[in-house]
């Protein structure tokens, strides 16, 4: 049977990470997914996750399963840090949080939630977007289509092409956002077009589904929650699928969130017993530890201050390297005006490149960025900045 199955494609994104591994070239540079690096070209074990793990190690805990649905505390808390410490959402108790193995995770439940409760669902997302954002959808069976988001000749949020898409949406269509630092774009709407966003939303009766994986990347973490909390706001109902793995940095640990805000509490009970359903057909229950590691720094206000520091300290890192970026191109000669990229949020720049420079970068100079141009600029290092500008402006 197997000796006729055939080759799949390589994934745009980790297929990239699995090519640069095997590139024997010493100079070799990964900007294709997004990982944090430091100065020393490292993805830091954050220390306010290191002292949480020393606290959870001398607590010893149980390995017994956890509930469906998973770690309520840490539930509990992702519901703080998305929709504020005094959100009505939260003491209405009309949202219900479950735990996912990562943000990835958190879509596929919502996937087969879709699937299973609304046959007829269709999911309509940005153009462009994250490359698994539609693989997901189409893997659990559910309809997807696009809808405009980037003009690249002004560089910038197609407002008018965005509103004219959703107000042509049929009522119950699902529309999937980015929370913040929009990928592959880095650009976000602003509080005026958020708002018009979720007004529009609301009116046309479309369920809002946003995808948070970067939350404090951006301007803030509670900057950063802007638009998901102007979309609770206005819209009864939404779903928030949230990630750890930037902010955490635990991206290994597959720590994740998905939340239903419904209309009421009832609604919220009879949604999780869907839910529930869903994880217990696909991976029974969630792992423990990277969660835990999230709540016992979310819930202990000394280690949360902490975090919120070192969360600052690699927003900075990035929009320093952001600006070195731009400023390197021009410096080394290139003819375009990279001054966009400095303009766009969180650990992507949306270059420009064509798939043929990006091929030419790869094959010629082993630099690996994803075939859209977009650059990983949070896997940027001061070191190799002049080599990979220099590389670049010979490709343009
Ligand atoms: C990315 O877009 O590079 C990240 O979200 C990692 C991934 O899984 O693709």
């Amino acid at each position: 049977m197997f000796e006729d199955v055939p080759q799949a494609p390589a994934d745009p994104i980790l297929g990239l990470t699995e090519a640069f591994k095997k590139d024997s070239n010493p100079a070799k540079i990964n900007l294709g997914v997004g990982v944090f690096t430091d100065a020393s070209g490292k993805t830091p074990l954050l220390d306010t996750a290191k002292e949480a793990e020393k606290r959870l190690a001398g607590a010893a805990q149980s390995r017994v399963y956890l509930p469906i649905d998973g770690d309520q505390k840490f539930c509990a808390l992702m519901q703080k840090l998305t929709f504020g410490a005094d959100s009505e959402v939260l003491f209405t108790r009309r949202a219900f949080t479950a735990c996912a193995p990562g943000g990835t995770g958190a879509l596929r439940i919502v996937a087969d939630f879709l699937k299973q409760n609304f046959p007829s669902a269709k999911v309509w997302m940005s153009n462009p977007t994250w490359p698994n954002h539609p693989q997901i959808f189409d893997a659990a069976g559910v309809r997807t289509d696009r809808y405009p988001w980037f003009d690249p000749v002004a560089n910038k949020l197609d407002m008018p092409g965005l509103i004219e898409a959703l107000s042509k949406l049929p009522a119950g269509s699902a529309v999937l956002l980015h929370g913040c630092c929009h990928n592959p774009t880095g650009i976000d709407p602003t509080v005026e077009e958020w708002t018009q966003i979720a007004g529009l939303l609301a009116a046309r009766k479309l369920l809002p589904i946003v995808d948070f994986a970067y939350q404090g990347f951006g301007t803030g973490i509670d900057e950063d929650a802007t638009g998901i909390r102007i979309l609770a706001a206005h819209c009864r109902e939404l779903i928030v699928c949230s990630s750890c793995s930037k902010n955490f940095s635990l991206y290994a640990d597959r720590v994740g969130a998905v939340t239903f805000v419904c209309n009421d509490e009832n609604s919220a009970q009879r949604v999780a017993s869907q839910v529930k359903r869903v994880i217990r057909a696909n991976y029974s229950n969630p792992p423990q530890h990277g969660f835990a590691i999230v709540s016992t720094i979310l819930g202990d206000s000394a280690l949360c201050a902490a975090w919120e520091k070192e969360v600052a300290d690699m927003r900075n890192r990035i929009n320093a390297l952001r600006a070195l970026f731009a400023d390197t191109l021009a410096a080394k000669g290139a003819k375009q005006d990279f001054g966009f990229i400095k303009k766009q949020l969180g650990m992507f720049s949306f270059s420009g490149l064509s798939k043929e420079q990006v091929d030419a970068l790869r094959d010629q100079h082993a630099i690996y960025i994803v075939g859209s141009g977009r650059v990983s600029v949070a896997g940027m290092n001061e070191k190799t900045m002049d080599r990979l500008c220099e590389a670049i402006v010979s490709v343009l």
